[in-house]
């Protein structure tokens, strides 16, 4: 339960917060400004204007038909409020007749109707906003157009937009942090629950597979139902485990007791022909153990085998099963068992070799042990177009009916079963199957006595060689 940093929950949202509020507050902020600039434009503008119309107000027509003007200073000391700003005007009379004021002033051509104009200029170097007014004087008889310009140098209005923008990204800034503050303190409670499940899983022991009781929220309640899901299974495989170690140990020690009985008696043998017998039988119980051990490997093997399923190459089946008959011969033999073998095409399975060859083995072997002596085992292989089919056949006592689907289960044995065993044989021969897609069933024997156990594998399309 471990989050590295770079899968950490508060930096990402944390990040996303951060970035999106960023881009929405610079946005913001241009707008601010933009407004800002524009209102201290229209202000400004509009004492220009009113310093242009006072000076226009002082012009008046000599007798001689000329313009006079009495420039009127608190007109200009309207704008000097800000003290580093200079002002200049200057007063034209009719087109190209200047008058007074500054002559290198620039002026503003008009549009047609236009009164009042404005524009953005440089004079002297420095960036003004010029303002000007156009009117006409009267004498009586007629009219004479006049215009005044009123310009103010920019440095008091570029001071307060920066001091409106300055404003802005700092309160922008402080939202910013206050944002992230919220979001840190938010995830760190949100997060908790999971914090108080990661403390709870841990405290527990290693052992205790109660499913977790504890109050989540609602995003990590599937999490939590998935966990407890895997617990039920955990703990289901681990009681199956505990039942196999237990029914293990006791299938060793049954041979491990018969060893140590004749062991105790080749000790206390009287003539060598009984320590001779008590060995001879010590030696059986030996083997009986090694036959265990080896059904405990294939089970583990199986275990393996169904975890890391490489493709295995194909395999003659029927020249497998052909050995593992013959070899059985001799036991047969001494069991009083006629054991046969029916088959002469090659038979081409997928599979491994010693696997395979061990569930041939469970099935031999099971016939001999239980079809009694007297009887008939064959061992039969057919290939045709829909796969292959092993089957053991017997005229024995069979397994009745409703026994059938039970003796497939691990440890399950028939009832007062003589021979030697440990109920692992049909199940590692339906695990093996399995493991190859083959089909087992146990069916009656010729004439419904006995039993025939077929397993059918899928058929292989590639012949390969073995
Ligand atoms: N050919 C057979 N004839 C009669 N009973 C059989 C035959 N094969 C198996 N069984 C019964 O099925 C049981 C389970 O067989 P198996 O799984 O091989 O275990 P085990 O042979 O160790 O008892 C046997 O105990 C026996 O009762
Ligand atoms: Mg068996």
């Amino acid at each position: 339960m471990i989050l590295t940093p770079r899968h950490s929950l508060r930096r990402r949202l944390l990040g996303w917060l951060l970035i999106s509020t960023a881009i929405i507050g610079t946005l913001a902020l241009f707008d601010t400004w933009a407004e800002a600039v524009k209102t201290a434009n229209a202000v400004s503008d509009r004492v220009l204007a009113g310093s242009a119309l006072a000076i226009a107000e002082r012009v008046v027509v000599a007798e001689d038909g000329s313009l006079e003007v009495d420039i009127p200073y608190v007109a200009l000391e309207m704008l000097t409020s800000a003290a580093q700003d200079r002002v200049f005007y200057r007063v034209d009379g009719p087109p190209g007749n200047f008058i007074t004021g500054y002559q290198s002033l620039p002026g503003i051509a008009f549009k047609p109707g236009q009164a009042t104009a404005f524009e953005d200029a440089v004079f002297r170097g420095e960036p003004i906003r010029v303002a000007a007014l156009q009117r006409s004087a009267s004498t009586g008889i007629s009219s004479v157009p006049f215009v005044v310009t009123v310009a103010e140098t920019t440095v008091a209005r570029r001071q307060l937009t920066r001091a409106i923008l300055l404003r802005s990204a700092l309160r922008l800034a402080m939202m910013i942090a206050g944002a992230a503050v919220i979001v840190w303190i938010a995830v760190t409670i949100s997060l908790r629950p999971l914090s108080r499940l990661g403390a709870a899983i841990a405290e527990r022991n290693p052992d205790d597979l109660q499913p977790i009781r504890e109050d989540v929220p609602r995003e990590v309640e599937g999490l939590v139902e998935r966990f407890n899901s895997f617990m039920v299974r955990l703990g289901t495989a681990i009681e199956a485990l505990r039942h196999f170690t237990g029914n293990a140990s006791h299938q060793l020690r049954t041979p491990l007791a018969v060893i140590r009985t004749q062991l105790a008696l080749v000790g206390r043998a009287a003539t060598l022909e009984e320590a001779r017998e008590a060995a001879r039988k010590g030696d059986e119980a030996v083997a009986r153990a090694e036959r265990v051990l080896a059904q405990f490997l294939t089970l583990a093997r199986l275990n393996a085998a169904s975890r890391e399923m490489t493709m295995p190459a194909a395999l003659d089946l029927l020249r497998l099963s052909q050995e593992i008959t013959a070899d059985h011969v001799p036991a047969a033999a001494a069991a009083g068992i006629d054991l046969g073998f029916e088959g002469e095409e090659a038979a081409w399975v997928t599979g491994e070799a010693l696997l395979l060859g061990e569930l041939v083995k469970n099935l031999v072997e099971n016939a001999i042990a239980y079809a009694g002596r007297g009887a008939e085992v064959t061992v039969r292989v057919a290939a045709s177009s829909e796969g292959v089919r092993l089957e053991v056949e017997d005229n024995g006592p069979g397994i009745p009916l409703e026994k059938r689907a039970e003796v497939m289960q691990r440890f399950v044995r028939g009832e007062r079963e003589r021979a030697f065993g440990t109920g692992l044989g049909l199940p590692i021969v339906e695990e093996i199957a399995g493991l190859y897609d083959a089909v087992v069933t146990l069916e009656d024997g010729v004439g419904g006595r006995g039993l025939k156990v077929c397993v059918v594998f899928p058929a292989v399309t590639t012949e390969g060689d073995s």
